[in-house]
């Protein structure tokens, strides 16, 4: 039986951040992480990115060992596009409701009662899913991906339902769209947000297109969680409500350090604006994974070749 985490015990009186450093360099290997992860591991990546940046840095890095902090379908994307590199993620059970809403054979059930539909698969799905779609898409480049489908086929969008109407609103194309959500997104409560609103009425609300539309028709801007950060960056407005998972806050706390930033509140008073899968790798497995080379992502070729092909046609669209 594999394991899915290292399961040894960090050994005492070790500085991590020392140790993770030192190995990185003895090994040639680089950490790639998504903005929802903890402080720590965004802060000894050696990049930090959304989606699309991180794929297209896994894709170009020289480096033998790719340690992929973020969910299984991230890390599985750079093993896709970088196949002669090791790729090991800290804790290979970490998933994502969104690809779990979209199992492989249910959905090929559903292209195939139509057939002349154009498959259009958001980045987060398996790669069982992604070998059964024409083309890839990331929240950031989601709409100029589905204005280059040909106007004439009529579009499949799958697996989230949020993430696809508000593309169909952008391009005004029609979608049929895979009823999936993410359990973060879903989550906010618009009944606490109009009240925070009241008590912060300077405070610009800005929301991820993974949240529902009846949120995003009352954002102020909406965008990938990169695009999020560029905005509070650039924006001349001095306070947000922030309405994405929770990690993203702590780049925008040191990019835009004099900014305001009140996270977006869930319904219950829990930390489901935490995506528990992100949170599953710590700094402890990241050094393990670091130093063991495990656990390793793997893939079948066959598998690979075929989700490969729209991932490159996503990569070449967006360019
Ligand atoms: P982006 O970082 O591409 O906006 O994606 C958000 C997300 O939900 C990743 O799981
Ligand atoms: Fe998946 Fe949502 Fe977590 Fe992103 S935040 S990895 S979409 S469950």
């Amino acid at each position: 039986m594999s394991l899915t985490h290292a399961t040894q015990a960090v050994p005492g009186g070790i500085d991590l951040f020392e140790e993770i450093g030192r190995l990185k360099k003895a090994k040639n290997a680089v950490i790639l992480a998504h903005y929802y992860q903890d402080p720590d591991i965004q802060d000894v990546a050696d990049f930090v990115g959304d989606s699309l940046e991180l794929a297209r840095a896994a894709q170009k890095t020289q480096a033998d060992l790719i340690v992929f902090a973020g969910v299984h379908f991230m890390a599985e994307g750079a093993k896709i596009l970088n196949p002669t590199r090791k790729v090991v993620l800290p804790d290979l059970d970490a998933g994502c409701s969104l690809s779990e809403s979209c199992p492989p054979e249910a959905f090929r059930r559903l292209r195939e009662k139509h057939p002349d539909h154009f498959v259009v698969t958001y980045i987060n799905c398996s790669a069982a899913i992604k070998a059964q779609s024409d083309v890839i898409v990331t929240s950031s480049n989601a709409a100029k991906i589905v204005e280059r489908v040909p106007r004439d086929r009529p579009i499949l969008f799958a697996p989230d339902r949020n993430l696809g109407a508000w593309v169909a609103k952008q391009t005004g194309r029609e979608m049929l769209l895979w009823q999936g959500g993410c359990i973060v997104h879903e989550t906010f409560s618009e009944r606490k947000l109009a009240q925070l609103r009241v008590e912060h009425p300077e405070a610009k609300l800005i929301a991820h297109p993974e949240c529902p539309d009846s949120l995003l028709q009352k954002a102020d801007f909406v965008g990938s969680t990169s695009a999020l950060l560029k905005h509070v960056i650039g924006s001349p407005h001095g306070q947000f409500i922030v309405a994405t998972e929770e990690g993203i806050l702590h780049q925008m706390r040191k990019q835009a350090p004099g900014k305001t930033l009140i996270p977006a509140p869930p319904l219950a008073n829990c930390a489901c604006n935490e995506c528990p899968f992100m949170k599953l790798n710590t700094l402890e497995k990241l050094y393990l994974a670091l130093r063991d080379e495990a656990p390793e992502l793997t893939l079948p070729e066959e598998l690979r070749l075929k989700a490969l092909a729209p991932l490159q046609r996503m990569l070449d669209w967006s360019a």
